[in-house]
This record gives structure tokens, C-alpha cells and sequence, in this order.
């Protein structure tokens, strides 16, 4: 029997953090009553030189240092977003050149805020199957892109950021128990940024008010978020064959501390055992369990051996959970200085198979040097 372990991990997340109260200044709004409705005191927002795919990069390589494996050796690379850098080509592919991950496939999963989770379960899938050896899941958002920031309902909850894990396939059991994902269409309109080949990008339609901006029904998404916490994590537990108590840690999507509270009293499990960093980074969509669970870890909340409940809820509407055993404590994941050097010259070789991809392609050297210089000259004049 196969299973799936996490063995790597990582998150980035953009150094400009951005207050409730510098938020006061662009919309009618206050410090007091964002945290007391929904927690979040701050949030990470993307400057013009980080993009969902550079997140995600910075992530990515991250968490290929903590599993100590080089990225040749990446069967795919999953990237759940709802902010893709373009329609087309996918993000998963940028990141999967960025990284150097030059035997990978690649794709993109959109789930919204339950990417991540919906990532998790097809990734562990594919190894338990026996199809792939390794695989990297993403979660990476550049949410702060599609938000309408004279809209106070939505610009106060969101945050940029990416987080990553490597999953591994062994013969030792634990890793992903069980796995559940569903969805209701019916609720499409609940949570939506309306740009696509439905809602072309033209004047009309931004004159309309079909802006490509995230639309919101708060009241229902609160609604729905805590009845799945609730539904899912029972349903997932006895799946995994364990009482909702044995799960040691909930790391649940981060959208409104009062969710989790509300969840936490719905399933008769303490609160403290809900990890939340909501207040540092508020709602960062797909990429916020990864994000939280590297807080988690960070914090010595999660030790091996112990059961983790990851659970998902956003646009779609759809949801997901995953209950993990888990597999290494960050100290289990410190290499030796030889085993270090090793890892930092795979990455480093990331440069030169981008390269070698390019010249395979028949691009010539100068013509990429020639490419590279110019687009570095955009950049300085601001293009
Ligand atoms: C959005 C959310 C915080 C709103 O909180 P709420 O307590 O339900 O507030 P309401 O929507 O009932 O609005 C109450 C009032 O606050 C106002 N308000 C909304 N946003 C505000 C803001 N940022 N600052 C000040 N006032 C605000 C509303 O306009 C409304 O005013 P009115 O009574 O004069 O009409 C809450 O519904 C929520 O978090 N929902 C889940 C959203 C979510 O997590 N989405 C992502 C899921 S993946």
C-alpha cells in the first residue's frame, strides 16, 4: 500500500502589510469594527513585482529546501488559484519553469478558497495510485488584484500570498487519510469575480458594473462556511475512522475569526485547538491553509504523529477536507551542511535548465539575452 506524506513546506508572503487603519483612509471603515466583525488587524499586499506565479515560486522553493529534493525530481506541480497571473498559459507552468521542475507537469486548480485543499486530495490520489512519486501543491493568491477597493464589504478581508507543500510517496503508513471535496453551483452568485469569456473585458461591461472585481454576499458565505465546518468535519473524521476529538489541530480556511468561533461551538471543540493567523494576514483565498499550517508549525503547534484536520470553504460554492496524519516535526527536516549545499546547488541550477529549455525550443542565446536585456528595460521605465 502506498501512502502520501508531506515532506516539505513553505509560504511566502509580500512584505508590504497594510493596516485597518491605512484601509480607513480609501473607505468608510474603522480598526474597531473590522476586528471586531471579523479579526483582522493586518494584511500582506503584493507590490507591482509579485505576481500569484512569483509567489508561488517563492513558496515552492521553500518547501523543496525542507524536503531536500531536487525540483528535477518534481512529477508535477498542482497551483490552486483564483487569481492566475493570465487566462492562459496556466500558472502551474510559470512556476514549473521558475523552479526549474524540468520533468513536471503542471496545471492549475481553481476552487477558490478551497484549492489548496482541493490540491491535497488529487495530488495524495496520484501517489497513492502509483501513478507519481512526487508532487508539489500550491496554494498562491494575488487577491488585493481583483478587489474593488471602494468597496468596504470585500477590500477589508483579503490578502496576497502563496503557500506549498511537497508531497512524497511511501510504503511507511500515515500522511493523508481521508479526503472529502464537494460543491454547490446552485450558490455560484454568492462569491464571484465576473471576468471571463463570459464577461469579456470591455467598456460596456465595466460601465455595467461588471467590473473584474470580487462580489460578495457576505451574510450567506458566514452562513454556509459554518454549517460545512461543522457537516464536513464530522463526516471526514469518521472516515478516517477517529472521534472529532482526536483531531489535534483544525486549520481551517482563514476568512472571519467569528466563523471559527461559530464552528468551534457547533462541534463542541475547543477553540484554541482552531489555529487562526487571520489577524496577521487576514483572507488570503487558496494560498491561506498553507499559509497558516507553516504558521502552526513555526509556533510548535504541530508535532509528528499528530492528526491535522484541514478544511476549505469558498466560491463555487464548494469545500473540502483533508485529515493528515502528520509526518515530520520541523526538527526531523534539518539537514546536514553537506545535504544543505547540495539543495542550494539543485536550485541554483534552476537558471540554467531554464535556459537549456529556451535553446531546446531553438531559441537562439543572443535572441535571449537580447529579450531579457529589454525586458529589463520596461521594467526600469515603468512599462
Ligand atoms: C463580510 C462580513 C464581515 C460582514 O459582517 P456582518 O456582521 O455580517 O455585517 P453586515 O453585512 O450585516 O453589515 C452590517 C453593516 O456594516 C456595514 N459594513 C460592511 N462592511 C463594513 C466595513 N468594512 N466597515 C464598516 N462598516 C461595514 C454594512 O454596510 C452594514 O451597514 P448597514 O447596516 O448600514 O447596512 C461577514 O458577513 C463575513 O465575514 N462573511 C463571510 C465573508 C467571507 O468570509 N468571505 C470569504 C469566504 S471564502
Amino acid at each position: 500500500m502506498r501512502y502520501a506524506h508531506i515532506t516539505g513546506w513553505g509560504a511566502y508572503t509580500p512584505p508590504r502589510i497594510v493596516t485597518n487603519e491605512e484601509l480607513s483612509h480609501l473607505v468608510e471603515t474603522s480598526d474597531e469594527w473590522i476586528v471586531e466583525r471579523t479579526g483582522i488587524r493586518t494584511r500582506h499586499i503584493a507590490d507591482a513585482e509579485d505576481h500569484t506565479s512569483t509567489m508561488a515560486i517563492k513558496a515552492g522553493r521553500e518547501a523543496l529546501k525542507v524536503a531536500n529534493l531536487d525540483p528535477a525530481k518534481l512529477d508535477l506541480v498542482i497551483c490552486a488559484t483564483s487569481t492566475p497571473d493570465y487566462l492562459m498559459p496556466n500558472t502551474a507552468s510559470l512556476v514549473q519553469d521558475g523552479l526549474g521542475a524540468s520533468h513536471a507537469g503542471a496545471f492549475d486548480l481553481n476552487a477558490a478558497c478551497s484549492g489548496f485543499v482541493y490540491g491535497l486530495t488529487v495530488g495524495a490520489a496520484m501517489l497513492r495510485s502509483g501513478l507519481y512519486k512526487n508532487v508539489l501543491v500550491i496554494g498562491a493568491e494575488a487577491m488585493s488584484r481583483v478587489m474593488d477597493w471602494t468597496d468596504r464589504t470585500t477590500c477589508v478581508l483579503f490578502g496576497d500570498g502563496a503557500g506549498a507543500v511537497v508531497l512524497e510517496a511511501s510504503d511507511e503508513p500515515g500522511g493523508v487519510m481521508s479526503c472529502r471535496l464537494g460543491s454547490d453551483g446552485s450558490s455560484a452568485d454568492v462569491l464571484k469575480v465576473a471576468l471571463g469569456t463570459r464577461v469579456p473585458l470591455n467598456p460596456l461591461n465595466m460601465v455595467n458594473g461588471n467590473g473584474p472585481y470580487m462580489k460578495m454576499s457576505g451574510n450567506e458565505v458566514f452562513r454556509f462556511a459554518t454549517k460545512t465546518m461543522n457537516q464536513v468535519t464530522r463526516q471526514v473524521a469518521a472516515e478516517a475512522g477517529i472521534a472529532v476529538d482526536d483531531i489535534d489541530l483544525i486549520i481551517p480556511h482563514q476568512a472571519n475569526q467569528r466563523i471559527l468561533a461559530t464552528a468551534a461551538k457547533q462541534l463542541n471543540y475547543p477553540i484554541d485547538r482552531i489555529y487562526s493567523n487571520l489577524e496577521r494576514v487576514g483572507n488570503t483565498s487558496a494560498a491561506s491553509i498553507p499559509i497558516a499550517m507553516i504558521d502552526a508549525l513555526k509556533e510548535g503547534r504541530l508535532h509528528a504523529g499528530d492528526h491535522l484536520l484541514m478544511i476549505g470553504f469558498g466560491g463555487g460554492l464548494t469545500w473540502g477536507a483533508c485529515l493528515v496524519q502528520w509526518s515530520y516535526s520541523p526538527e526531523d527536516r534539518r539537514w546536514s551542511s553537506y545535504k544543505r549545499t547540495r539543495q542550494a546547488m539543485r536550485m541554483a541550477l534552476a537558471g540554467p535548465r531554464r535556459w537549456a529549455s529556451r535553446i531546446e525550443r531553438g531559441l537562439d542565446f543572443w535572441e535571449l539575452r537580447r529579450r531579457r536585456a529589454e525586458r529589463k528595460r520596461t521594467k526600469k521605465s515603468g512599462g
